[in-house]
């Protein structure tokens, strides 16, 4: 976010997107997603508001920070849901953005939440949709040493899987079996296992009108970073990588990002940056007009 309005070129830009607004009466409201709803992130939310004309909140999940590390993502999709149907100005449909590891959260209230009202463009940036082959760096301070201890521990543990969100969806390549018999969440949020696919997951997800991929070439908290665009390293280990295409999720489809993409409807993305450090300008190009629709 440090690149904000650093050149006066950005605010032509930004006066042709304010001018060309709908009244806000008429525009779809958004949420947006992330880890935690204070400091820059309510700045952000603010900022897509300003700039699309539309309704925005960022959505917080338990207590914030706090909870989004150590409450498993089932739950937290599950408080999502709950959240969100209590929201009567989102009851016509509603656009989402969601950042980071609130993209899994995102995901999961779009594909299990029952009755919900309709989600129609959904801007992922830096998602870890095909998981992560490397715990995600905690940013400081004793809960994140706590964390990070319980994780060394074993990661498919079930006590780690109950209370370290991230765990949800580290997917260390060469332990598959492992991963699919104890991985409490990515397994079932992507129809990874065989036997338990659930077509109401895909028909949810297939009906998005636009899924905005923002991936982060410089990113260095994903591993690898082409799980923003649901790449990942191929089953056996980390010699190579599957682009989005050649993934069996794909390929076969098990969530409907194929037949998403086969009707146009996905954009992949590649911003310069490191995880989250979306230029201005990219905001204003790649994310502002999937909440003015
Ligand atoms: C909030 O956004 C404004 C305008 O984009 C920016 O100047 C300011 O530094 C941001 N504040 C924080 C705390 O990120
Ligand atoms: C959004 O617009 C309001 C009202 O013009 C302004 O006070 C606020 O600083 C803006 N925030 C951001 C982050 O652009
Ligand atoms: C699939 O998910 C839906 C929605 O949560 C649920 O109602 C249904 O029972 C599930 N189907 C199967 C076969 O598990
Ligand atoms: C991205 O990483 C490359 C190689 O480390 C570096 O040369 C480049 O300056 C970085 N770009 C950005 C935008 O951070």
């Amino acid at each position: 976010m440090a690149n904000i309005l650093r050149r006066p070129v950005l605010l032509l830009t930004v006066a042709a997107v304010l001018f060309s607004t709908a009244p806000v009466s008429n525009s779809i409201p958004f949420i947006l997603f992330h880890d935690k709803c204070s400091g820059g992130v309510s700045n952000f939310t603010q900022l897509l508001s300003n700039l699309s004309g539309s309704p925005g909140s960022c959505l917080e999940i338990g207590n914030g920070e706090i909870d989004t590390w150590f409450m498993p993502l089932m739950h937290q999709a599950n408080e999502a849901c709950e959240k969100v149907k209590m929201m009567k100005e989102l009851s016509q449909g509603y656009n989402i953005v969601a950042q980071s590891q609130g993209n899994l959260v995102a995901r999961g209230l779009i594909e299990f939440c029952d009755d919900a009202p309709p989600v129609i463009n959904y801007v992922s940036l830096g998602g870890p949709h095909a998981g992560i082959a490397a715990i995600p760096k905690c940013s400081s301070g004793p809960i994140c040493a706590i964390a990070e201890d319980l994780m060394k521990l074993e990661i498919y543990n079930d006590f780690v899987q109950d209370h370290i969100a991230p765990s949800g969806y580290v997917k260390i390549p060469g332990e598959m079996t492992k991963y699919l018999d104890h991985s409490k969440y990515l397994p079932k949020l992507n129809n990874e296992r065989p036997d338990q696919r659930n077509s109401t997951f895909k028909n949810r997800f297939m009906s998005l009108h636009n899924l905005v991929l923002v991936m982060f070439q410089n990113d260095t908290t994903l591993v690898p970073k082409e799980t923003s665009w649901f790449g990942y390293y191929t089953d056996d280990g980390f010699d190579s990588l599957l682009s989005t295409q050649q993934t069996k999720l794909y390929i076969e489809d098990w969530i409907g990002l194929k037949a998403l993409d086969d009707v146009g409807k996905v954009k992949y993305v590649s911003v310069s940056g490191d995880h989250l450090m979306i230029a201005y300008n990219d905001v204003v190009k790649y994310v502002v007009p999937y909440l003015m629709a």
